[in-house]
């Protein structure tokens, strides 16, 4: 059945109603847009979160270079890090006042913007949620980013051809989890795809959390920080690992990843072999571990895409046109935003070379 959802979104002192939505994936969706566009060189606010991951960086740079090639002045800010949701609130607010025409923000905190975004509507400007869902406000106009659950989903196969892989003796598989901020929308969104596919082999005994930590509010990881990955880390290792084989661990991204398997590691639980750790990001510090078997994989989620799909976007709207969207639109509890969708890839050993053959740096890594 054919998906139809209905957002209303008001700007410039003019209520549009937009349908959205397709169930092909191909399908382009209309949704908001200035009537009459923008001009180029206008201000294109990118209000980014905290640097946890390579990707983050990489984005700051590439928004920056990319808006300006394509004719914008860009009003690059990263949310300070240790700071809370209040601050990236402050930077949006200054790039209302500077009149920016579009909006894309990575959220610190999907929930903490609300009003922050009402104004940026109020001026007339298009708010882009880039790759974190903007949560229970009307004023979000897309949202562009990687499939998430897609993402989650991916982790938790790999966990389990990877230990079926490595354990090729074992009939059960003791595992742990791990997830993300619990600010960040993401971390629900992986958690809820990995266990799409681990909750039936923890029902039918396949896999055993020794912890007992299944619910998310337990595996949740503050500040997507590693050092606090790591402490949990150490904790369920010293508790609940004493003679114990651990066969695996669902490491939501690469950071954790990394932080994780020096826990491991510590605790002498690498030997006789290397638990399962899986990741995501690509980041260039993970792939010399992918090669050598200590981390079993991790999620290409190639960030110049993404920031080209956001900037091709910009100058859609700029032409008074509406952006292209791609899938499904994303209900974030108020309304469902329009949503284009790149697809995520998992890499491990096997495919990593070929995956980040467009990507010099990362493929020299694979060697
Ligand atoms: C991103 C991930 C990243 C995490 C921590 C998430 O919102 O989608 O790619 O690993 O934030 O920075």
């Amino acid at each position: 059945m054919r998906k139809i959802a209905i957002s209303t979104v008001a700007f410039a002192g003019v209520a549009l109603v937009a349908l959205s939505g397709c169930s092909t994936g191909r399908a382009a969706s209309a949704a908001s847009s200035p009537a009459a566009g923008f001009a180029k060189g206008s201000v294109i606010g990118v209000a980014l979160p905290d640097k946890t991951s390579e990707n983050w960086v990489l984005a700051g740079k590439l928004f920056t270079d990319d808006l300006t090639a394509a004719g914008f002045t860009p009003d690059v800010q990263y949310a300070p890090s240790s700071n809370t949701a209040s601050e990236q609130g402050a930077q949006i607010s200054a790039m209302n006042t500077k009149g920016a025409k579009v909006l894309i923000i990575g959220a610190f905190d999907g929930k903490q913007l609300g009003s922050q975004v009402a104004a940026a509507h109020a001026n007339g400007a298009v708010v882009i949620a880039y790759d974190r869902i903007i949560q229970d406000s009307k004023n979000v106009d897309y949202y562009v980013a990687y499939n998430n659950e897609k993402v989650g989903e991916l982790q938790g196969q790999a966990l389990l051809d990877g230990m079926k892989a490595r354990f090729p003796d074992a009939k059960t598989y003791n595992i742990e989890l791990f997830s993300g901020a619990s600010t960040d929308p993401n971390a629900k969104v992986f958690f809820d795809g990995a266990m799409k596919i681990l909750q039936p082999k923890i029902d039918d005994g396949t896999l055993k959390v020794v912890s007992g930590q299944t619910a998310i509010a337990q595996t949740q990881t503050t500040g997507w920080l590693a050092a606090n990955a790591q402490t949990r880390m150490d904790t369920l290792l010293a508790g609940n690992y004493s003679g114990v084989t651990l066969n695996g661990v669902l490491s939501p991204n690469d950071t954790l990843a990394r932080a994780i398997i020096t826990s491991i590691k510590a605790a002498g639980k690498a030997t006789p072999v290397m638990p399962v750790v899986t990741g995501q990001d690509s980041e260039a510090a993970s792939i010399p571990l992918i090669m050598s078997g200590e981390q079993y994989s991790t999620i290409n989620k190639d960030t110049t895409k993404l920031v080209e799909q956001a900037v091709a976007m910009v100058t859609q709207l700029a032409a008074g046109k509406t952006a292209t969207t791609n899938s499904p639109a994303t209900n974030n509890g108020v309304v469902d935003v329009p949503t284009y969708y790149l697809p995520p890839e998992l890499v491990t050993k096997d495919n990593a070379a070929a995956s980040y053959k467009n990507n010099p740096t990362l493929e020299a890594l694979t060697k």
